[in-house]
Order: structure tokens, then C-alpha cells, then sequence
């Protein structure tokens, strides 16, 4: 009995190979520290359904937000050590691979979105995709969040409001050097970190963006938000080399095209996303939104602008000159 079980099962297989049973798609993790409702998190789903939709015999795309594989601090070792195949860190925390997209970090550069956008497009912006292919890492595509907003327990209306207060900050040099340019104390810490800093007042503000402030609830901690619009966070879809150029060439570029049609739709929705943020935080009751004069706004202009000077030997004077001209 137990021989002809065998001889059943043996057979069963043979039909199963010879009908041509595929092997189970290959797993690729795209792993994130922000919540699914903003753009970087539609922007995830989106790549997994276009994936499952147009070749998902071959290929799952399994998406960690939250930092709930990674965080911040992790993410890019992870994806060099091939525990993890898509990241999209944001801009600022790059320096360790390239100190060129330090330029995203530079206070007041871009006078909106839309001069971010043209700036990225640009052949300058491009360029910068493929300044860590050296460390094995490649850009595949920008992707928008938004414009940064400066929150805090005390209302910050000019920057000596901000004198000695302690201010997270991404993993940036720029970014802390713009905060000691106020006199303010600079800390770099994790994403996944700053709801509790806020909440326990081990740090007195942070800057982030609508969507970030919203759907973390910083805004619950945060009695006062300066709508600044005094720097830019934005992403960069980054994968492996090893990991990629080890794809068949007509997988990869299937991929790139689900990806490529997935950065578009989280860039189309970014802008409303911030809208609807900062309305809902405006809504709550929690935090008051100040609005700056231009005469106030000035102020932390000229106070921040020097940081420009500080890293433009790091950053190559030709590529802030191209963002710059992007303004107009
Ligand atoms: C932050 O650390 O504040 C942001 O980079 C989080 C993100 O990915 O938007």
C-alpha cells in the first residue's frame, strides 16, 4: 500500500513538471518607516498591485511601512545586505552614500513644488540619481512628499523664538547646521522615534512635512505649527545593483515600468494629500497654524542662508546654481 502511495505521488509530480508548475514567485520587499496614507505609502501598494497584476507568477511584492522591517538608521545596510529590495529613504538621509543630494537640504531654496519638480526633471536633477551608484546603490525616480513645516511647543514666529530649543532632525549635516543657524540645538534621531520625543518633551519641536505631521500625530503634541515652507522632503526610490542587474532584462523591465506608473500616481496625489493634512490638523483643534509676514519669513531667510555657502564645495556650486534656475 505505502509503495503504491509512493508510485501515486511520484507520478503526480511528473504530471505537475511536465504540465509546466511554476515555482512560487520570487519574494521582493519594499520596506518604509512612513504611515500607508501619504504619498510614499500609496505610492508602495501601488507598485505591489501593478506587480501582482502584470507578472505576479513571477514576482510578490511584500510592503513593510512604519518601519515595521527597518528603520531610518537601517534600511539602506538592509538593502546593500539583500534583506530587503526596494527603499525610498528620503533625500536627506543619503549623505553617508553621496554628499550631492545634500542640495534638497539647503533652507529656502525652492520657492515651491513645482520648481522642485522641474529641478528633478532637469538634466542636473537626473544626474544626481546616479550619485551612489558607486556604493551599489541605484535611484530609480524621485518621489514627492512635500514642502517641511516647523513645529514646536512654543509658537517660532522669527528665528529667535527658536534660540536654544531642541529640534529633531533627519540624519542631515545641512539640516543641523540650518538649526544651529538660529541657535537652536539640532537632534538626529529616527523617524519612528519622534512621536515619543514630542510627547515626553525630551525635544521641544521637529520639521516635517503636512502629511508626516497628520498621519504620525505630531500634531497632537504639538500645540504650534509654522506653516515655513522652508525646505523640501522628497524621496528617492532606491534599489540594490546586485539585486538589480541580477534580474532578467524583461523582468527588470517590467518592473521599472510598474514603478515608474507608482511614482507617478504617489506624485500626483502628493500635493492634495499635503492640502487635505494640513486642513484635518487645522480641523482637529489641536495645533494653531502660524502664518508668517513676509517681514518674519525674511528674517529666517536671511539668518539660514549662510548654511548655502558652508556646503557648496560638498554639493558642487554648478549643481545649486541648476536648482536655483529652477525657480524661475
Ligand atoms: C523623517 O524622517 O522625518 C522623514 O524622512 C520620514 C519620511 O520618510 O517621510
Amino acid at each position: 500500500m505505502k509503495k503504491l502511495t509512493t508510485m501515486f505521488s511520484m507520478l503526480a509530480l511528473c504530471a505537475g513538471m511536465s504540465a509546466g508548475v511554476q515555482a512560487a514567485p520570487d519574494t521582493i520587499k519594499f520596506s518604509h518607516v512612513v504611515a500607508e496614507n501619504t504619498p510614499k505609502g500609496q505610492m508602495a501598494l501601488k507598485f505591489r498591485d501593478l506587480v501582482a497584476e502584470r507578472i505576479g507568477d513571477k514576482y510578490v511584492v511584500e510592503v513593510y511601512p512604519n518601519s515595521q522591517l527597518f528603520g531610518d538608521g537601517k534600511e539602506m545596510e538592509a538593502l546593500l545586505l539583500g534583506d530587503v529590495q526596494f527603499i525610498a529613504p528620503s533625500l536627506s538621509k543619503f549623505s553617508k552614500y553621496t554628499k550631492k543630494l545634500q542640495v534638497y537640504d539647503l533652507p529656502f531654496l525652492f520657492k515651491d513644488m513645482e520648481a522642485v519638480d522641474r529641478f528633478q526633471q532637469s538634466p542636473a536633477g537626473q544626474a544626481l540619481l546616479s550619485s551612489v551608484n558607486s556604493k551599489g546603490l541605484i535611484g530609480l525616480g524621485y518621489l514627492h512628499n512635500g514642502l517641511k513645516q516647523l513645529s514646536a511647543n512654543d509658537p517660532l514666529r522669527v528665528p529667535a523664538d527658536a534660540d536654544g530649543k531642541k529640534f529633531r532632525i533627519m540624519s542631515s549635516d545641512v539640516l543641523a547646521a540650518q538649526f544651529e543657524a538660529v541657535e537652536a540645538v539640532p537632534l538626529k534621531k529616527p523617524f519612528s522615534e519622534v512621536f515619543t520625543l514630542l510627547q515626553t518633551r525630551a525635544i521641544d519641536g521637529q520639521e516635517n512635512t503636512w502629511s508626516n505631521i497628520y498621519s504620525k500625530k505630531f500634531f497632537e503634541v504639538q500645540p504650534y505649527i509654522t506653516e515655513s515652507n522652508h525646505g523640501v522632503l522628497d524621496y528617492m526610490v532606491t534599489t540594490s545593483m546586485e539585486f538589480w542587474n541580477d534580474l532578467p532584462d524583461g523582468d527588470r523591465a517590467v518592473l521599472k515600468k510598474a514603478l515608474d506608473e507608482a511614482v507617478a500616481h504617489g506624485n500626483a496625489i502628493a500635493n492634495d494629500k499635503a492640502m487635505k493634512d494640513r486642513q484635518n490638523i487645522l480641523d482637529s483643534g489641536r495645533s494653531e497654524i502660524i502664518t508668517l509676514t513676509d517681514a518674519e519669513r525674511q528674517q529666517w531667510v536671511e539668518v539660514m542662508k549662510p548654511v548655502w555657502t558652508e556646503f557648496q564645495d560638498e554639493i558642487g556650486p554648478e549643481v545649486i546654481e541648476a536648482a536655483v534656475a529652477s525657480n524661475q
